[in-house]
């Protein structure tokens, strides 16, 4: 029986939300909660898409995971432009997350646009089924795609078929790296994949293959994550000739379907007219071409799923520069492009002092907020769980440029090197509750009061949200950047 995920993992009432906290300021939410700022979001969000765009010859494939919301997803698919009208093409890493956003698709459907969401790990067999209601209200001529990488999977997802509209399209996962799902290309598991989607041909169509390098969040540089995105496609290409001469797809359509945010976002640093991003759009071209002659038409897709709201993981990244005045574009738009620093990162978790121990030998404060607001993903650039942002001294209305001061930054820089940082992190974590411990010279400590909420950059954006039912919005380009300007609603389970 599929049971659908709102019985377990009911909702809060959106519109009871909206009515009760837009307008209210940050200081008179509840704590904790999910902060987004939609100005650092909108950035990233077009920063993103006017990359894909500029660069020209590349699609794009928005992963929800991050934020699981429709909001958001919207923003993913179409950017802060209203004049774009982009397919629905999706990944997801829950059934959970179709269903949220099943009124959206149909909504979309209804205006003509093209539905394709991929299922972006080797989903767990008794999912099918949902998945399966899922494609029946969609309808056939949306798509919902599912990955495989072990032939008795390709068995059982071929069961599947009776209840499934028209036939069940596939990507296979290549292992680029990551070593999670996949296999590697020409392994003996890769070629058992492919043997058993031959048998299948009749209820299972080959569409593409599929990688998400991980290990992209060990870069330290531009160079690391450009490298990373051009080792992702040589593998994926290593792997498309090698299918192109075994299955025929349905169509003669292809796709390479590569990214995690370092390395999509990576093609931030690609466009213009450097001798890099002409080689990188040379290999764009020489592996369409290669394809071509085999007579498929390839589609080359980045996906990535943090990139909207960022986190300090990404920061410790450097997959792109701080400052955008950077990109050396010619005449290219570089406005378009957003740097990988502080001012654009979408996300905070607002949290409430409880406590302080300002005798201690390393000053320490207690907050109502721990692993199960804040994650407890490590960030490999200093050894806490959150910093601390200089919001927070007061009710009032405060601009983002506040955090630095006579160009000294007012919160615990990871720029600097660690030993001249200075500032609250969340040093420690248990369930309920976060140590903030104060970094640097105690003499500079900054002074906190207990009932003082403080907004927290956290290490890991997809893991600090799951612990929401909703996100509440604030623009930081508006004039009062503390008031709550919508509610958005997530889904959380799978
Ligand atoms: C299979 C898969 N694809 C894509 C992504 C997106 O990667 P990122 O969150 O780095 O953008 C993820 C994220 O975990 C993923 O698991």
């Amino acid at each position: 029986m599929s049971i659908l995920n709102s019985y377990h993992y009911p909702k809060p009432a959106e519109e009871g939300l909206k009515l009760q906290y837009v307008g209210k300021r940050l200081a008179q939410l509840p704590t904790p909660a999910a902060i987004i700022d939609i100005a650092a979001t909108r950035r990233n969000c077009e920063a993103m898409l006017a990359a894909i765009e500029d660069i020209g010859g590349l699609d794009f494939r928005p992963h929800v995971k991050t934020h699981k919301t429709s909001e958001l997803t919207e923003l993913q698919i179409n950017g802060y432009d209203r004049k774009r009208d982009r397919a629905a093409k999706l990944v997801v890493s829950t059934v959970a997350e179709i269903e949220h956003l099943l009124p959206w698709l149909l909504e979309k459907k209804r205006k003509g646009t093209l539905i394709d969401v991929l299922y972006g790990l080797p989903v767990s067999p008794s999912s099918l089924p949902r998945l399966a209601a899922m494609v029946n209200v969609l309808g056939l001529s949306s798509n919902i795609s599912l990955l495989v990488d072990n032939p008795d999977c390709v068995d059982i997802i071929a069961k599947a078929k009776p209840s499934w509209p028209g036939v069940i399209e596939v990507f296979v996962k290549i292992d680029t790296g990551y070593h999670r799902a996949g296999v590697e290309p020409d392994s003996e598991p890769f070629w058992a994949v492919v043997r058993k989607l031959t048998q299948q041909q009749d209820k299972i169509h080959l569409r593409g293959i599929y990688s998400h390098l991980g290990n992209s969040y060990d870069g330290d540089s531009v160079e690391d994550a450009v490298n990373g995105l051009k080792l992702e496609l040589e593998k994926l290409h290593q792997a498309g000739k090698l299918l192109a001469g075994e299955i025929s797809p349905v169509s003669n359509a292809f796709i390479y379907s590569v990214g995690a945010t370092p390395t999509a976002t990576a093609v931030q640093n690609l466009a213009g007219d450097t001798p890099n991003a002409r080689g990188f759009r040379h290999s764009l071209t020489a592996m369409r071409r290669e394809l071509e002659n085999k007579g498929i038409d390839l589609t080359i897709e980045l996906h990535a799923g943090v990139y909207p709201l960022l986190d300090l993981q990404q920061l410790a990244t450097h997959a792109r520069p701080k400052n955008v005045n950077f990109y050396s574009l010619s005449s290219e738009p570089s406005h378009r492009y957003a740097g990988l620093s502080i001012a654009n990162l979408g996300l905070y978790i607002l949290a409430e002092v409880a406590s302080l121990y300002p005798h201690r030998a390393k000053p320490e404060g207690l907050i109502a907020a721990g692993t199960l607001a804040l994650g407890r993903e490590p960030c490999k650039a200093y050894p806490g769980w959150g910093i601390v942002s200089p919001w927070g001294d007061g009710d009032v209305a405060w601009h983002w440029n506040h955090n630095y001061e006579n160009g000294k930054a007012k919160f615990y820089d990871l720029d600097l090197p660690e030993a001249d940082r200075t500032g609250w992190i969340v040093g420690r974590i248990s369930q309920e509750h976060g140590m903030l411990t104060w970094e640097g010279p105690p003499s500079e400590k900054r002074e906190l009061k207990p009932g003082q909420k403080l907004l927290i950059w956290p290490n890991h954006a997809c893991i600090a949200g799951s612990g929401f039912g909703c996100y509440f919005i604030i623009d930081s380009d508006s004039a009062d950047s503390t008031v709550v300007r919508d509610v958005w609603v997530r889904c959380r389970g799978w």
